[in-house]
């Protein structure tokens, strides 16, 4: 029996909306819904303000969604009612946009992003994965970003930083434990090209990650400096969601070369997303861009493209920013199911769409991290006369 769009609502009809005025569906909180091969697409609009409350509302949507016969799989996003401004107060943007270039100011010293931080011997550039928040697939594009890279000839590794939610044995299908040699610095694990130390290798699954600040930062280190990493062109840190202390200490702690940002294109996950910018931006590290995951939608049955999610939210947000665009990836189901079967996408692929797409952002991250070097090296402070 094939699900239509009726039945789904139907069912929604059972969810009440924010304070138990009617449901959700009479209350115009439902976007069009989508179904393809029993997938269901949808997404609820909420406050912004009450984004944080809204979760349960929306894990209860998918849930009564998935219980109706038929249904595979349900995917139900959150995104935020545009009032003008509405999202001002999380981050101003800058006075004026900056070119994709800017100049460093140096006033004195050779400007080091990592000034302070020591360097990871062995490792040329150190780039960061981040994301306001968990869930719009920041550990997909970091693995995805990785393999990218390493198809452009680099020697890549990848740090699983996100050590609440350690996500790179599963989506690199690695087994086992990293090796000692002689008892003291850890060999990576190897799989498709890249070396991957992720603190999933250390402890069992099940294990709850609850972790008090100075040991976060003590197995970082340990992840990032005790291992034999080298030599390396760039290792990408998928870095913990989010943008408390224990972000921004990492921020700090990390020798970064820049960062990378991932958001949905829903409004929700911008204000995130701009409260990641503002969090490297404090740390001095270098923005290399802004990369938009689960843009819009394309059906696998008729190829034909949605945007139910509001695609494009992130471009805009970039260029008044003034932060570099990076590219768009589609909501695809390929992407999940291979991540989930330990085979991503880039290297289960290698000539689809997808593989392509993530290439390309490789590509103009390269390129970024060639420019902010330049402009570092050429920020030495120097006379020269014309
Ligand atoms: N472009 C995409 N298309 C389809 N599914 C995606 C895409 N990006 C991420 N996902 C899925 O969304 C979920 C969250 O992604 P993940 O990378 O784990 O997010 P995060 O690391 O930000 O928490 C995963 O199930 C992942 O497979
Ligand atoms: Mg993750």
């Amino acid at each position: 029996m094939s699900v239509t769009k009726e039945a789904v609502l139907e069912r929604l009809k059972t969810i009440s909306g924010p304070d138990f005025s009617g449901n959700i569906v009479d209350l115009g909180m439902v976007s069009e819904i989508f179904v393809a091969d029993g997938k269901v697409f949808f997404s609820i609009t909420v406050p912004a303000a009450r984004a944080q409350e809204m979760e349960p509302l929306r894990a209860a949507a998918e849930r009564v969604v998935k219980e109706i016969p038929g249904v595979a799989s349900a995917i139900v996003a959150l995104t935020a009612e545009k009032k003008g401004g509405g999202m001002e107060a999380a981050v101003p943007p800058r006075p004026a946009p900056r070119p994709a270039a800017p100049p460093r100011p140096a006033p004195h010293a050779p400007a080091s992003h990592s000034q302070g931080k020591r360097g990871v011997p062995g490792i040329e550039a150190i780039i960061a994965v981040a994301s306001g928040k968990g869930g719009v697939g920041k550990s997909t594009t970091a693995v995805n970003l990785a393999l990218g890279l390493a198809a452009l000839g680099l020697k890549v590794g990848l740090l699983d930083a996100d050590i609440y939610g350690p996500s790179m044995p599963r989506l690199l299908g690695i087994r086992g434990r990293p090796q000692t040699r002689d008892g003291k610095i850890l060999q990576p694990m190897e799989n498709y090209g890249l070396k991957v130390m992720s603190i999933g290798f250390l402890v069992e699954e099940e294990t709850p990650m609850i972790w008090r600040g100075p040991m976060v930062i003590s197995a970082l280190t340990q992840m990032l400096r005790e291992v034999e990493w080298g030599p390396l062109d760039v290792l990408v840190v998928d870095m913990p969601p989010g943008t408390g202390d224990a972000q921004l200490t990492m921020a700090q702690q990390v020798p970064l070369a820049g960062a990378v940002i991932v958001s949905t294109p829903q409004d929700l996950a911008l204000i995130d997303a701009r409260k990641g910018l503002n969090m490297f931006r404090k740390v001095d590290v270098p923005l290399l861009g802004i990369v938009e995951n689960m843009s819009y939608f394309v059906a696998p049955d008729t190829g034909k493209r949605y945007d139910i999610f509001g695609h494009g939210g992130a471009k805009r947000e970039a260029e008044r920013l003034g932060v570099p665009f990076l590219g768009e990836v589609p909501l695809v189901m390929d992407i999940r199911e291979s991540s989930d079967g330990g085979r991503p996408v880039v290297a289960a692929d290698p000539q689809g769409a997808e593989a392509a797409i993530y290439r390309q952002i490789a590509t103009r991250v390269r390129d970024r991290l060639a420019q902010e070097k330049a402009t570092a090296e050429n920020a030495v402070p120097s006379i020269v006369f014309e």
